[in-house]
C-alpha cells in the first residue's frame, strides 16, 4: 500500500469555518493516501480526496439515539473509519464492540483503521506490551479478513495532549519497528500505521521503518504548515 497519513482532528475546531479554512491549507499529493478526519459535522462540509471519520456505529439501522452509522458515512464519501481509539475505549468501548464495528465497516465499503496500544508507560516490558495488543487484536479482527483492515499502534503514554510541540515522551523507533513487525507477521492487516505524537521534527524515523506504512497524526494535523511537512517527509521515505 501506498503510504497513509491519517489526520485525527478530535473535537477540533468549534466552527464549520475554521474547518474550511484548515483543510484549504492541507496539499493533497498522489504518491500518498492523506485522510482527514474531522468531526461527523464537517464531513459533509469540508471538501478533501479522502476522508475519514473518527467513530461510527455497529449498526446502520435501527433506534439509535445519537450515533452515526456506516451507511450514513457511506453516503457522505467516507472512505476510513477509525476506530478503537485510546480516547474511546477510555469512556467504556470494548474489543467486542469494536468487532462489531469493524464489521458493519467493511459492509459498506469503508477501511477500518483500528487503533490498538498499551496504557502505561515507556519503560513498560516490551512483552507486555505485545501481550495486551496480541488480545486486542485477536478479538477485534475475530471473523474478519484482516487485510482490510489497517492498524493504527498508539502507544497510549505517547498520545499528547494537541500540543505538537510539548514535550512529551516520545516512542523509540527500535519499540515501534519491534511491535509493528508483531502486528504486521502475526496479524497481516492492510498495513500498519505510528501513532502518538508525530509531528515534522520525528515523523521521518517512524516512516522510514520497514513495518510502518504511515501514521495517524492528532495535534499536528490541526496545523497544516506541520501536517504539510509530514506528508512531505512520507512522499520522501519510500
Ligand atoms: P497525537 O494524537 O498525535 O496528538 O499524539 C494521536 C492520536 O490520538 O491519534
Amino acid at each position: 500500500m501506498k503510504n497513509l497519513i491519517v489526520g485525527n482532528w478530535k473535537l477540533n475546531p468549534i466552527t464549520q469555518t475554521e474547518a474550511k479554512k484548515i483543510v484549504a491549507r492541507i496539499k493533497p499529493t498522489k504518491e500518498v493516501d492523506v485522510v482527514i478526519c474531522p468531526p461527523h459535522p464537517f464531513l459533509a462540509v469540508i471538501k478533501f480526496p479522502l476522508v475519514g471519520a473518527q467513530d461510527c456505529f455497529w449498526n446502520s439501522k435501527g433506534p439509535f439515539t445519537g450515533q452515526v452509522s456506516p451507511a450514513t458515512l457511506k453516503s457522505l464519501k467516507v472512505k476510513y473509519c477509525i476506530v478503537g481509539h485510546s480516547e474511546r475505549r477510555n469512556v467504556g468501548e470494548t474489543d467486542e464492540q469494536i468487532n462489531e464495528k469493524i464489521k458493519e465497516l467493511l459492509v459498506f465499503g469503508i477501511t477500518p483503521i483500528l487503533c490498538v496500544g498499551h496504557g502505561t508507560t515507556v519503560e513498560e516490558d516490551d512483552l507486555e506490551v505485545i501481550e495486551v495488543i496480541k488480545e486486542q487484536l485477536k478479538k477485534a479482527l475475530k471473523g474478519i479478513e484482516s487485510e482490510k483492515v489497517v492498524v493504527a499502534y498508539e502507544p497510549v503514554w505517547a498520545i499528547s495532549s494537541g500540543n505538537p510541540h510539548a514535550t512529551k515522551r516520545i516512542a523509540t523507533p527500535e519499540h515501534v519497528s519491534r511491535v509493528a513487525l508483531y502486528i504486521a507477521t502475526k496479524f497481516k492487516p492492510m498495513g500498519v500505521l505510528y501513532g502518538g505524537s508525530v509531528n515534522a521534527g520525528n515523523a521521518e524515523q517512524f516512516l522510514q521503518l520497514p513495518q510502518i506504512n504511515g501514521a495517524l497524526v492528532g495535534g499536528a494535523s490541526l496545523i497544516p504548515s506541520e501536517f504539510n511537512a509530514i506528508v512531505k517527509i512520507a512522499k520522501e521515505v519510500k
